[in-house]
């Protein structure tokens, strides 16, 4: 008896999860990669699949912004050093590759023409050294971007 209640319960399982893959197909197709299905799965709950965020939320608007903070070696290190990059339960490879798909996809107009993109021993490095105040962290990349003229994002 127990044996089949459990084919049972499998069989019902292996149901629901074709339902639920078939009510996603942007998940399924060919062209998305593993950093963007990563974005869709770890971020975009909060920052909404375009990248655009949440003024109400104060969730700061990526595309036009993000990518002006790869011009320092702080600003890099923000992006990885930010709570929810730091904290995504994804590892340091991982990380590198979101945010080698994630700046030219929202903001390849503002990446610097000499960008490279973030290898795994940067984003770990990063990662183990957080700052203490990550908004004090991002005002003074904020405040060198605007001595410079560049303004970003405000949430
Ligand atoms: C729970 C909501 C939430 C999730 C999930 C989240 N973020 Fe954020 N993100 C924020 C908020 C809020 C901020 C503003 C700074 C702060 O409060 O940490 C932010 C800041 C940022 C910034 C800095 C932008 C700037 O202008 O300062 C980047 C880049 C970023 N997030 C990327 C990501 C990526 C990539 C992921 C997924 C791995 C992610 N976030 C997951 C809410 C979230």
């Amino acid at each position: 008896m127990a044996p089949r209640l459990s084919l049972r319960v499998a069989a019902t399982l292996v149901a629901a999860f074709a339902i639920a893959v078939s009510a996603e197909p942007s998940l399924q197709t060919a062209t998305t990669s593993p950093a963007e299905l990563d974005y869709l799965q770890f971020c975009s709950g909060c920052h909404q699949s375009d990248g655009s965020g949440s003024v109400s939320n104060h969730v700061p608007r990526l595309p036009g912004s993000v990518g002006h903070f790869t011009r320092s070696a702080k600003g890099r290190a923000f992006l990885v050093q930010v709570g929810g990059v730091a904290q995504a339960p994804i590892s340091d490879a991982q990380v590198a590759a979101l945010l080698n798909w994630m700046l030219p996809a929202f903001d390849r107009a503002n990446l610097p023409a000499d960008f490279t993109p973030y290898t795994v021993d940067e984003v770990t490095r990063a990662r183990a050294h957080r700052p203490g105040d990550i908004a004090a962290a991002r005002a003074q990349v904020v405040d060198t971007l605007k001595a410079q003229g560049i303004e970003v994002a405000k949430y």
